[in-house]
């Protein structure tokens, strides 16, 4: 019997330049920077940078981003109808997915593969992102489209046109970190899909439209949403210890815990946590770092089981102001500059990606009566 990895365990696919995950000292590296310092100290611009280029930008490369990014930070019209012509029960996710391949379908640049051409593509999807994700918020309530500003970062311009307001400096620090740590993270499950759908030679949209379908798993980036599911069945610090009996007694996995690569603990919870707490004491929400402290305890003392970056993120999304089921778009806008980096990456030095499998179906069978073949002449 060949030895088959189910679900890809432990095997090594290919090498990367972009980040690297070292689940022995949980530890992550973007470019060879520590994620603990780039979300210290940087802005989501140059995160993006980085992880495109190889290389922090210069403050001129900076300027001349910032520039070409805040330029494309409007609703394209035809998404807007895109959009509009979407129930609003739809979820965020379908809403986000749709209005990505129409971006696709839209550009005329979609079949230019060049290095250069993914490159403005991306900066394209890094810059409208927002503007899909906080128009579809808003609509929901009744709302109008905010119109973008330009004198506001990435970050901070995301937070605007979703609460047409300008948010505390707090607020937007929180944001801005849980994009940075969103950003990028190795060979995961959306990222590899993007990898494969690229490996074909399709287009970067194509590629980036499977990347979200493969996210909106709640094994992999639904969990933020559904992370906020948990903290409401469980209601209060007083209710955790019953309902995590009860729910591990009946082999539910618990969202927002565990990791594929992470067994020792998440590297990016405790910044997202620190960032989740300055929300949490500006808020007074001290039940709420009660609740979460104790889930925490009690998947530790009986599972051994860590949380990972979903766990703080989900809440502080909910302490901004974004509706829960946007949680996971949050993380497109995010996690598009990583799927882009590695689209880039794989078109450098590509190869099919294209496994092989083992057959455990029916022995050769033939039909009844049946002809082995087709007539050589009709
Ligand atoms: N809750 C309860 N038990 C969990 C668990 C969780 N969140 N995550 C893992 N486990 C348990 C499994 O049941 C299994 O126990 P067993 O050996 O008694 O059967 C053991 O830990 C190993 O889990 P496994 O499913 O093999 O790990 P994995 O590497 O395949 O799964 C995840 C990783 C992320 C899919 C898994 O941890 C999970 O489903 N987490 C919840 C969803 C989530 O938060 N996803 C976001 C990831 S960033």
């Amino acid at each position: 019997m060949t030895d088959i990895r189910k679900g890809l365990v432990g095997v090594v696919v290919d090498t990367t330049a972009i980040s690297k995950v070292n689940p022995d000292t949980n530890s992550l590296l973007y470019r060879g920077y520590p994620v603990q310092e780039l979300a210290a100290s940087c802005s989501m611009e140059q995160v993006a940078w980085l992880l495109w280029h190889g290389e922090l930008p210069s403050d001129d490369e900076l300027q001349v981003f910032e520039r070409e990014e805040r330029a494309q930070r409007a609703l394209p019209d035809a998404v807007r109808r895109v959009i509009d012509g979407l129930p609003l029960d739809a979820h965020p996710m379908d809403v986000i997915r749709t209005a990505v391949s129409a971006i696709g379908a839209t550009d005329p640049r979609v079949n230019d593969a060049s290095p250069e051409g993914n490159l403005a593509k991306a900066v394209t999807l890094f810059a409208a992102i927002p503007a899909m994700i906080a128009y579809d918020q808003r609509r929901r309530h009744g709302d109008d489209l905010v119109a973008p500003r330009d004198d506001l970062d990435w970050s901070r311009n995301f937070l605007w046109m979703t609460f047409g307001e300008e948010p505390g400096d707090i607020e937007a620090d929180v944001f801005r970190i849980s994009m940075i740590l969103y950003a990028e993270h190795s060979f995961n499950a959306s990222t590899f899909t993007a990898r494969v759908v690229t490996s074909t030679l399709a287009d970067l949209h194509s590629a980036v439209v499977a990347a979200i379908g493969a996210l909106k798993g709640p094994l992999h980036g639904g969990a933020n949403e559904a992370v906020m599911g948990v903290l409401d069945e469980i209601g209060s610090p007083d209710g955790v210890d019953e309902w995590l009996d009860q729910a591990l007694a009946s082999k539910r996995k618990i969202m927002g815990f565990g990791h594929r690569v992470y067994k020792h603990g998440d590297s990016r919870v405790p910044t997202m946590r620190t960032a989740l707490d300055w929300l949490i004491a500006k808020r007074e929400a001290h039940g709420l770092a009660e609740l979460l402290d104790r889930l925490e305890a009690g998947m530790q003392e009986r599972k051994g089981i860590k949380p990972n970056l979903d766990y703080p993120s989900g809440p502080a999304y909910a302490l901004l102001g974004f509706d829960t089921w946007m949680f996971t778009p949050l993380f497109v806008a995010a996690r598009v500059v990583g799927w882009t980096a590695h689209i880039r990456e794989q078109l450098e030095a590509n190869a099919l990606i294209r496994p092989l499998s083992e057959y455990v179906g029916h022995d050769e069978r033939h039909l009844e009566g049946a002809p082995a073949g087709l007539p050589s002449t009709r």
